[in-house]
């Protein structure tokens, strides 16, 4: 897809690492601009449902694009449907995460994912969407680009409390094994995009980085 015809949307493009706080202020900024939401991560959780259920192996490159071609995903605030079947708990458990690494990883599955992320801007006049390449790749002339951070402690802290089964360590662990694959990775790795505003939300309250934010977008459209 030609990127001029992106130009005149009004897309917010927020990227981060894990924990960073991007979901959260994500919905809470889509809510308040009167905008969609897209949660791309959950794309890629998705394609790595499907894999699984199709045992296909996420090195296959071949069968992964395939899969992730002709996959019908419904992605809604109520959930997450698969090929029919309800993945909204399943996406967040540790066998997707722990396969969703190699899937992400992979330029096919980028590609098609990429396209699916504009037509779903395309239909909508723009939307906050959030991941590791919205304001590097998929969107880079969006309205706001930001790159939320945050320490590895806070980060690992919101997770634990997120899922109470995990334990502090082992999420701490996770994380920074996905960072560093999400950042050395060949294919889009997650970089802070040109242009973009960073933003350390460490003990920041979310309604303050929300109106914060907001007047950012509100200032430049
Ligand atoms: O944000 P999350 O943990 O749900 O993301 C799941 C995985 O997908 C994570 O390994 C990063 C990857 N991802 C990506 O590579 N590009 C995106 N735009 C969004 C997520």
């Amino acid at each position: 897809m030609d990127l001029g015809a992106l130009s005149g949307l009004t897309v917010v493009a927020i990227d981060g690492p894990a924990g960073s706080g991007k979901s959260t202020i994500g919905r809470a900024l889509a809510s308040r601009l009167g905008l969609e939401y897209l949660d791309t991560g959950a794309m890629y959780r998705a394609v790595a449902f499907a894999a699984i259920r199709a045992r296909v192996d996420p090195d296959d490159a071949e069968r992964l694009r395939a899969i992730a071609e002709a996959m019908d995903l419904q992605l809604g605030p109520d959930g997450v449907v698969v090929d029919g079947v309800d993945a909204t708990l399943e996406i967040r458990g540790p066998v997707v995460t722990q396969a969703v690494t190699a899937v992400a990883a992979d330029p096919g599955v980028r590609a098609e994912l990429r396209t699916r992320q504009r037509l779903w801007a395309l239909e909508r006049g723009g939307g906050v969407v959030e991941g590791r390449d919205i304001g590097s790749v998929v969107f880079p002339d969006a309205v706001l680009k930001v790159y939320l951070t945050a320490s590895v402690e806070e980060r690992a802290r919101r997770r634990a409390a997120e899922l109470d089964e995990l334990d502090y360590d082992q999420v701490a662990q996770d994380l920074v094994r996905r960072d560093r694959s999400d950042s050395t990775r060949a294919a889009s790795p997650l970089v802070t995009p040109d242009g973009a505003v960073e933003y350390d939300t460490t003990g920041v309250e979310v309604d303050r980085i929300v109106e914060d934010l907001a007047a950012m977008v509100e200032g430049r459209s």
